[in-house]
C-alpha cells in the first residue's frame, strides 16, 4: 500500500506531538470525582469546567464535542460525524450513531470513471467527497436526552474559543504550515489557516468569527441553526458550485440513531462498544473472542508467540470486516454470528504454527444471519456519578475534504471515501469492501471508529478510543489486552509500541521499538512479511481504580492532547 496523505499527515501530527512529549502538558492526571481526556488542552479543560459545574459526563462530552471543532479542526469537527457510547450510573448502556449519510442523489459507481477506475480526487477532496454531516445533529440529540445542562452552557465555551481566539500552540501552528499546499488549492480553507497565503506561528492568537457565527446559530435555534436557514444555504450554495452532492433535503432529513450497545466479555469484564454502522465494536469483541482461547501471561507481551496469535486474530477479523460490514439499515449484518465466541473458537482452533497467507484466509459463512435489532479524533469523560462517555468523531483524513465553508468556517468532511467505492479497491486506509459498504442514498458509509467502555463488576473499568482508519481496532484492542492480559498501569499501557495487521495488504506494520530483532526474525521464520513502520493511533483513556475509587487518565504520548480531572 502506498503511503497515502492521511498517513503522512498524521505522521506529521504525531512527530509534533513527540516534540511536546518532551515538554510534557497534562498527559497524566488523577483524580477522585471526574475526568476529561481529549486530543487537545483546550478543549480538555472546558470538559473539565462542565464537570467541576455539576454538569454530567454526557454534558461535558458534548462541550468537548463543540470545543474540539474550533481548537482541533484537523479532526474536531461540525462537519464530520462519530459515534458516542454512553454507560450511565443506573446501569444502562446506550450508543448514538452520528455517522454522516450519502446524499440522496448518491449511487454505487458514483466515484467511477467510464473506464471503471476510481476517481480518487473526487472521492477523496473537496465538496464531492463530503457525506451528509451528523456531528451537530447527534451530539445535541446526546444532550437533550441524557444531559443534564442547557444547550446555551454547554456551546457557549466554543463560541468563546472561535470568537476571542486562542493562543496557538506549536503542534497546531506546525500543522497549518504543514498542509499550506492543500489549503492553497481551496481559497476558503486558505483565508482561515494561514494570514493571506503565510503561516501562522506558535502563539499567535487564531480566531474564527464565521465559525463563532455558526456556533451562535446552533446555540440560539438548536439543530436548526446548522441544518436549516441561513448556514444551510450557504452549504448547499457552495456544493452547486463546487460539485457537491448535499442539497436541502439531505440536511433536512439527516437524523442520528440511538441504538443498543454491542456488548461482549473479555476475561471476566464487560465490553460496551459501539454496533454497525461501525465495524470496530464487532470487530474488537470478535478479535478479543478469539484471543480469550489463547493463556496470556505478563511476561508474553511483544512475544513472537503472542503476536503470531494475534496477527491470525487480525486477519480473520479483518477478512469478515471487508465481507459482512455495512450500515445495517441498508445490509444484513451478521452481528450475532461474528461476536460468537463458538465462532472465535473454531479461528482459533485453526491456527497453525506459521502464518497463514491472507489469500488463504476467507471471511466466515452464516448460512443464515440474524436480522439484527451498524484525521478521527476521541475523547473519554467520566464523571463523580460513574457516568461514562466515550466518543469517536471524524470529519475522515486530516482537515477532511480540506475545504471550509464560505461564511460558515467549518470543514467538511471527506467520508464518502470509507465506502467502498469499487469491489476490492483499497480505500486510503488500505481496507477493502464490497456489497456490505457499496454506495446508496442515505447510506451510512462504514467505519472502524471504536469507542468502548470496559465494565468490571458492572463498573466502569476503562474508557478507551482513538483515531487511525483501519488503525483504530487494534489501538483500542492493545490497549484493552495491555490493561487485562499484560497488567500494565494505563500509561504503560496507552504507550507501549503497537502492531497492527488488516488481513489486507498481508503484512505486519508497526511502531518503533515495538518488534526486537529477535521477534521479528521469530516472525519472518513463520511467513510474516513486514510492512511499513508507522505510529499506529493517539490514545484517549481512562481508567477507573474500584479500590482507590479514582480515575487515572491518559493522553496517548504520541499526540498532543491533555487529560483533566479533580
Ligand atoms: N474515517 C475513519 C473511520 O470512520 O473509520
Amino acid at each position: 500500500m502506498q503511503k497515502s496523505i492521511f498517513s503522512k499527515i498524521f505522521t506529521i501530527l504525531i512527530v509534533f506531538g513527540y516534540i511536546s512529549f518532551i515538554f510534557p502538558q497534562q498527559k497524566l492526571q488523577k483524580g477522585a470525582h471526574g475526568m476529561v481526556v481529549c486530543a487537545e488542552p483546550l478543549a480538555a479543560k472546558v470538559g473539565l469546567n462542565i464537570l467541576k459545574k455539576g454538569g454530567n459526563a454526557v454534558d461535558a462530552a458534548v462541550a468537548v464535542g463543540f470545543a474540539l471543532a474550533v481548537t482541533y479542526p484537523s479532526a474536531g469537527n461540525l462537519g464530520g460525524g462519530g459515534y458516542m457510547v454512553i454507560h450511565l450510573k443506573n446501569g444502562k448502556n446506550t450508543t448514538i450513531d452520528f455517522r454522516e449519510k450519502a446524499p440522496l442523489s448518491a449511487s454505487r459507481d458514483m466515484y467511477l470513471d467510464s473506464t471503471g477506475k476510481v476517481l480518487v480526487k473526487k472521492i477523496q477532496e473537496s465538496e464531492s467527497s463530503s457525506g451528509v454531516p451528523g456531528s451537530v445533529a447527534g451530539l445535541l440529540y446526546a444532550l437533550e436526552k441524557y444531559g443534564t445542562q442547557k444547550r446555551e452552557i454547554i456551546i457557549q465555551p466554543a463560541i468563546n474559543l472561535a470568537k476571542n481566539g486562542f493562543q496557538l500552540s506549536s503542534e497546531t501552528a506546525n500543522s497549518f504550515k504543514y498542509m499550506l499546499p492543500e489549503f492553497k488549492k481551496f481559497p476558503t480553507s486558505l483565508k482561515v489557516f494561514s494570514k493571506n497565503g503565510e503561516p501562522y506561528q506558535a502563539g499567535e492568537i487564531f480566531t474564527q468569527n464565521q465559525l463563532a457565527k455558526t456556533i451562535e446559530a446552533v446555540k440560539k435555534n438548536g439543530r436548526d441553526g446548522f441544518y436549516k436557514g441561513e448556514f444551510a444555504d450557504l452549504l448547499v450554495a457552495q456544493m452547486k458550485t463546487n460539485g457537491g452532492y448535499i442539497t436541502h433535503a439531505d440536511l433536512e432529513k439527516y437524523q442520528p440513531v440511538e441504538k443498543d450497545a454491542l456488548q461482549g466479555s473479555y476475561r471476566a469484564h464487560t465490553i460496551i462498544t459501539m454496533p454497525p454502522s461501525s465495524s470496530g465494536g464487532v470487530a474488537l469483541i470478535e478479535a478479543l473472542n478469539i484471543l480469550e482461547n489463547a493463556k496470556i501471561k505478563p511476561e508474553d507481551f511483544a512475544s513472537s508467540a503472542y503476536y503470531h496469535i494475534l496477527f491470525q486474530s487480525l486477519k480473520h477479523v479483518y477478512a469478515d470486516r471487508a465481507q459482512h460490514l455495512g450500515d445495517p439499515a441498508f445490509f444484513t449484518v451478521p452481528v450475532t454470528g461474528l461476536t460468537d465466541k463458538l465462532y472465535a473458537g473454531k479461528i482459533f482452533k485453526s491456527f497453525k504454527n506459521k502464518a497463514t497467507a491472507s489469500n488463504k484466509i476467507k471471511a466466515g459463512k452464516f448460512t443464515a444471519p440474524v436480522k439484527e435489532s451498524e484525521q478521527t479524533t476521541h475523547f473519554s469523560v467520566i464523571d463523580k456519578d460513574g457516568n461514562a462517555v466515550s466518543v469517536t468523531t471524524t470529519i475522515n483524513s486530516s482537515y477532511g475534504s480540506k475545504v471550509i465553508v464560505e461564511g460558515a468556517g467549518y470543514l467538511l468532511n471527506n467520508e464518502m471515501d470509507d465506502f467502498s467505492a469499487k469491489p476490492g479497491v483499497p480505500n486510503q486506509f488500505g481496507l477493502v469492501g464490497g456489497e456490505a459498504n457499496a454506495i446508496q442514498p442515505e447510506k451510512r458509509m462504514l467505519s472502524s471508529m471504536t469507542p468502548t467502555i470496559v465494565l468490571k463488576n458492572n463498573q466502569p473499568y476503562l474508557i478507551v478510543g482513538s483515531p487511525g482508519g483501519s488503525t483504530i481496532i487494534t489501538a483500542v484492542l492493545q490497549v484493552i489486552t495491555n490493561c487485562i492480559d499484560f497488567q500494565m498501569p494505563l500509561a504503560k499501557a496507552v504507550s507501549a509500541p503497537r502492531v497492527h495487521h488488516q488481513w489486507l495488504p498481508d503484512r505486519i506494520d508497526f511502531e518503533k521499538y515495538g518488534l526486537s530483532a529477535d521477534t521479528k526474525n521469530a516472525l519472518l521464520k513463520k511467513g510474516y512479511v513486514f510492512g511499513e513502520t508507522r505510529v499506529l493511533g493517539l490514545v484517549e483513556a481512562i481508567m477507573y481504580d474500584a479500590s482507590e475509587n479514582s480515575f487515572t487518565g491518559c493522553s496517548d504520548p504520541r499526540g498532543s492532547g491533555a487529560a483533566e480531572g479533580y
